[in-house]
């Protein structure tokens, strides 16, 4: 029996009222609008209220993506979760999200951890069950309420992120949306590039400059990979869909790849990095924007803490 198309059936994304400027942070740490944007492309980000969490952004995105994919809750039988910042270490946010979200007790629902890269360890996880056979329709969710894991005193890191949440509906397809192909990796060699330690202060800490490098090559090596997997060359990719963590990674990364800013979805002016909801939110903005069309082959990569990073194939 051969494996059944799986494809994007509909995206959604929630982002919290709360904008927080540069000038802002200006006012909070040492910093200035013009450092922030001129090293990182970042000119605001959200930051989730008090009564706002994980699971409570992750259901408003699934709510939109599946009102876009005209599926219902009952039709789900599967929702994966990517963040590093569930609402509590147990029980896992999906399982919150799907009792939010009415999804019926038959379906499979887990978090799960990959950082920045969560969304497409989500994306392809969810592509394999769903091509097994054995379940048919998959909410692939990324989340983070970021804000409660950034040292708000360390100027470093904490003009970098915010919060948000995107998701994914997969399903069956008659080739509209397919996911052509996915791949991921990991180097654990890295881990301590990026992390959040346990103990008194358990904020994100950064080697900057070597994730920054990293990021670059890694993400350049995914795109290379997944191209010569498929046989095509980095002219026929429409619109990447990369990770929001710097818009000078993304500029390095179109240098390398040989492609013009243009073609690069870029949300993080507005979002800053949200981690795992930073590829769903930039996806969800591309096709509502008419950045992404019928026909259109779209390629999203991530990198992020592990070092784990990936890409995948999409023909819309
Ligand atoms: O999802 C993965 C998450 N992580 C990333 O993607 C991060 C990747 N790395 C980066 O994006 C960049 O390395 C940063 C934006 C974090 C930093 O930019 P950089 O150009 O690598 O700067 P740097 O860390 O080398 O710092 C340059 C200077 C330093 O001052 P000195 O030592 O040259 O006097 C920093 O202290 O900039 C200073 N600096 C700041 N100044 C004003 C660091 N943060 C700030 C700040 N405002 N917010």
């Amino acid at each position: 029996m051969s494996s059944p198309a799986i494809g994007i059936l509909g995206t959604g994304a929630y982002s919290p009222a709360k904008v927080l400027t540069n000038h802002e942070l200006a006012r909070m740490v040492e910093t200035t609008d013009e450092w922030i944007v001129s090293r990182t492309g970042i000119r605001e980000r959200r930051i989730a209220g008090k009564t706002e969490t994980t699971s409570s952004m992750a259901a408003a995105a699934a709510r939109a993506a599946l009102a876009d994919a005209g599926v219902t809750p009952e039709q789900v039988d599967l929702i994966i979760l990517a963040t590093l910042t569930p609402d509590q270490p147990m029980p896992a946010t999906a399982c919150l999200v799907q009792h939010l979200l009415g999804v019926p007790p038959r379906a499979a629902c887990f978090d799960l951890n990959a950082a920045c890269s969560g969304f497409l360890y989500a994306l392809d996880t969810a592509w394999a069950m769903l091509a097994s056979g054995r379940y048919r329709h998959a909410l692939v969710i990324g989340a983070e309420k970021l804000s409660t894991i950034v040292d708000w005193t360390d100027r470093s890191t904490c003009v970098l992120f915010g919060d948000g949440a995107g998701a994914a509906v997969l399903g069956p397809t008659r080739g509209t949306a397919q996911i052509l192909g996915a791949r991921l990796y990991a180097e654990g060699a890295h881990a301590g590039l990026l992390c959040v330690p346990r103990g008194p202060k358990p904020f994100i800490q950064m080697k900057g400059r070597e994730v920054f490098k990293n990021a670059v090559r890694e993400m350049e090596d995914a795109v290379r990979d997944i191209l010569e997997q498929h046989g095509l060359a980095a002219s026929q990719i429409a619109c990447v869909i990369p990770h929001q963590a710097n818009l000078r990674i993304i500029e390095a990364l179109g240098k390398y790849l040989g492609l013009p800013p243009e073609r690069f979805a870029v949300s993080l002016d507005r979002h800053g990095n949200t981690s795992a909801a930073s590829i769903p939110l930039a996806l969800d903005e591309a096709r509502r924007s008419g950045r992404v069309r019928a026909g259109d082959l779209t390629l999203l990569v991530a990198f992020g803490a592990g070092l784990t990073y990936g890409s995948a194939l999409v023909r819309w």
